[in-house]
């Protein structure tokens, strides 16, 4: 019955012949015309090109931006960041932790963190800090400068510092914002994940901090029960991933009693909306029985803030850092990721 709108979709082979769908609809006394009209740009829509919807996201955007359509805006006010990339170096307590570091090490080897976090004066997540591959260097310079512009852009918004607040991390994975906040003097500290793995991670360098009293629990946003609110509700890297970000916005919003602080993939059309994500990657990522990403627009992003009812929105731009050459290719320096601060 539908065979041609999936042959539209994916160039699959259709589960009823046209033909037969065509003849039903004759008997009916309609017409079924079967001419597609794709845009110019996809003229071999849809089944000489497969089923990447991003490829075809990509054509559609190179042609947008060459005509104008995709400039970088800015829309709220914003908060520059200086960069201080070695923030996280500074957890100096466990300097001399190298066997705590590397039991921990032990426990979960470096390819299963992903994120960095220093450990001691010679090991960090990622492993022998004087031995780490490119890739992980990557990670942990990308590790240090989020956890740094994130927390110092807070802090300054709020006065300076955090100490005394209560904070919600919601999909903490590594626990690494967790256990920032910690340090950095939060009152109580709250993450979660939905992944066990991850909060078996946060858990365990968490106590390697000392930071024992982070309350870490599996937990899937859209199934939490809103108890109780926080001064400060983190949600980073999770917007990206989920198929609900109206439902995701809104528990963030009955989470918090202060701010909420969104870091996600945006994209840079200027209307209020979503692009479809799916396929493998996001299959993998998006936690979702579904595997399908909706991925904001800038303005989507912000629109949805005020929309849900936060009552001002602010960005945070981390400064480039000057020993980061390539930084203008990286998600924050080409916009293509960014952070706001939303106030109740
Ligand atoms: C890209 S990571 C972001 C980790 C961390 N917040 C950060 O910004 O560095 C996305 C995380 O979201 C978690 N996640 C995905 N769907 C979730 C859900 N419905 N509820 C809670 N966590 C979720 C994943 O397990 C993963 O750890």
């Amino acid at each position: 019955m539908f065979g041609v709108f999936k042959k539209a979709l994916g160039g699959r082979p259709p589960a009823v012949e046209t033909g037969s769908l065509a003849g039903r609809v004759a008997a009916a006394g309609l017409t079924l015309d079967s001419t597609l009209r794709p845009a110019p740009l996809f003229k071999s829509y849809p089944a000489l090109r497969g089923t990447k919807l991003s490829d075809r996201y990509r054509e559609y955007f190179f042609a947008a931006k060459k005509h104008g359509l995709a400039e970088v805006e800015q829309l709220v006010p914003f908060v520059n960041v200086p960069p201080a990339a070695t923030r996280a170096e500074t957890f100096t307590a466990q300097a001399d932790d190298a066997a705590g570091a590397q039991a921990l090490l032990a426990a979960f080897p470096p390819a299963t963190w992903g994120y960095y976090l220093p450990l001691s004066k010679d090991f960090g997540t990622l492993g022998r800090k004087d031995a780490m591959p490119p890739g992980f260097r990557l990670s942990q310079r990308r590790s240090d400068y989020r956890l740094n512009f994130i927390w110092q852009g807070i802090e300054a918004m709020l006065g300076g510092s955090i100490a005394g607040s209560s904070v919600a991390d919601i999909a903490c994975n590594w626990g690494g914002f967790s256990i920032e906040a910690h340090l950095r003097g939060a009152s109580s500290v709250l993450g979660f994940d939905i992944r066990p793995e991850n909060i078996a991670k946060a858990g365990r360098v968490a106590r390697h901090f000392g930071a024992g009293s982070i309350d870490f629990r599996v937990q899937d946003l859209f199934t939490h029960e809103v108890r109780e609110t926080h001064d400060i509700v983190l949600n980073l890297g999770l917007m990206y991933h989920i198929s609900m970000p109206w439902e995701m916005m809104k528990k963030t919003y009955d989470m918090t009693h202060g701010i909420a602080v969104f870091d996600t993939v945006v994209h840079r059309e200027s209307f209020s909306g979503f692009i479809l994500g799916t396929g493998e990657a996001a299959v993998g990522h998006a936690a979702t029985a579904i595997g399908v990403e909706l991925h904001p627009t800038y303005r989507g992003l912000i629109d949805m803030a005020y929309m849900v009812g936060f009552k001002d929105v602010v960005e945070l731009h981390g400064i480039p850092d000057p020993a980061w050459p390539d930084f203008d290719k990286e998600p924050y320096g080409n916009k293509t990721r960014r952070c706001i601060v939303a106030f109740k």
